[in-house]
């Protein structure tokens, strides 16, 4: 039995990456496949749901997934220094990531726009943070623009390697369930993260469908050895994406020059995956649909407080989506859906305390703790 040491190690024959090259990992993926106990039941709904905690990431979030890729990339070309633009997450993973290769990381962030913990985590890994005063489009312009002149790495998902590590964790969830989930819900800003899983679900049930040999029946692709078994089918699920209703592009039909919504991670007007998600929708037999910061709020604290999940407000975009689809009967009784929860709740305390009940303030006395359980 060998050491966990990362998703490139794990996957590195499905990945763009020489078997020499040394992978710069923080012990990213293979993340929790938590299924819902009580929700379901909450909610009046019949399915088997599932969430994909990617906020169990070293850094909090999926774009872990994407950086070990990146940044090992980067280091193998030879690369000093790496930029990003950033709704928050991304800036924290790539200031991890390059400092643990001896990088230096140049981050843009929006200004007053980035959840407290993802800001702390920049400034503490040691990137140069730039506040822009302006929203992450026009972060993503600028980085582009100076990346041109400069000798910086971009490693936003422009970059190419950053979906190819996002795509494991579709494996991870095949390898879990034994086939793709009926239903696979993300919460959608770029789409790179959505497109980066269609990816994985496609690679993955080709090649198992390739497996087999006609004439022996032995897998070809494991040369006799598979351990996946054969009775995997090449199933592939819908893919729903959800937006905040305040920045969402993919549904309004065109972008939004000012985006806006309580999930700061998801505010964003001008997607890069513009095209690519629209081949997932179209591809999967899935689709895309908008949710409300309050019935993102709701979902955030459902999961909270009915399975013990805490994930971020963009996160919760995939669960309020999944919800508002039950109630509107486009998923049907019995399904098996997965929602990825993309951040940790821990990312953004402000937004968590300020729509919780709050802390009961009482003398340090047994009386007073006392009347407080006892309800008096
Ligand atoms: N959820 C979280 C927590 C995110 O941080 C992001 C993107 C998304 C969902 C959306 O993923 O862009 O691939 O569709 N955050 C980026 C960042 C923009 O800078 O951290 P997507």
């Amino acid at each position: 039995r060998t050491r966990y040491t990362g998703l490139i190690d794990r996957y590195r024959s499905w990945l763009p990456i020489h078997p020499d090259t040394p992978a710069v990992s923080l012990g990213e993926g293979n993340t929790p496949l938590i299924q819902a106990v009580n929700l379901p039941r909450h909610l009046g709904h019949d399915v088997e749901l599932y969430f994909k905690f990617e906020g169990l990431n070293p850094t909090g979030s999926f774009k872990d997934r994407g950086m070990t890729m990146a940044i090992t990339k980067a280091a193998e070309e030879g690369a000093k220094a790496v930029i990003c633009a950033s709704t928050g997450n991304t800036s924290a993973a790539a200031a991890a990531y390059a400092a643990r290769a001896g990088m230096k990381a140049f981050v843009l962030i929006p200004e007053g726009k980035i959840a407290l913990g993802k800001l702390s985590q920049a400034m503490m890994h040691g990137a140069v943070v730039l506040q822009i005063r302006g929203n992450f489009d026009e972060g993503m312009q600028l980085v582009q623009e100076v990346a041109q002149t400069a000798p910086v790495t971009i490693v936003n998902s422009v970059n190419p390697y950053r979906l190819q590590g996002q795509k494991t964790a579709a494996f991870e969830i095949v390898e879990e369930l034994g086939e793709a989930p009926d239903y696979h819900a993300l919460p959608v800003g770029n789409a790179g993260n959505i497109t980066a899983h269609w990816m994985g679900y496609c690679e993955y049930s080709d090649a198992r469908q390739h497996k087999a040999d006609a004439l022996t029946g032995a897998c070809v692709f494991c040369k006799g050895t598979c351990p996946y078994g054969h009775a995997v089918t090449g199933k592939r699920p819908k893919m729903l994406g959800f937006q905040a209703a305040g920045s969402a592009p993919f549904i309004q039909g065109g972008f939004v020059d000012q985006p806006e919504t309580v999930a700061t991670a998801i505010r964003i007007g001008h997607p890069m995956s513009w095209e690519a998600a629209h081949v997932v929708e179209k591809e999967s037999g899935g689709w895309f649909d908008a949710v409300t910061d309050t019935e993102i709020l709701e979902a955030q604290k459902l999961l909270a407080q009915f399975e013990g999940v805490f994930c971020e407000p963009a996160s919760a975009a995939s669960v309020a989506g999944v919800i508002k689809q039950l109630r509107a009967g486009r998923i049907e009784r019995g399904a098996r859906i997965v929602c990825t929860l993309t951040g940790h709740g821990l990312k953004d305390p402000d937004t968590a305390i300020a729509q919780s009940t709050q802390p009961i303030t009482v003398d340090a006395s047994l009386a007073a703790v006392e009347a407080v359980i006892l309800g008096r």
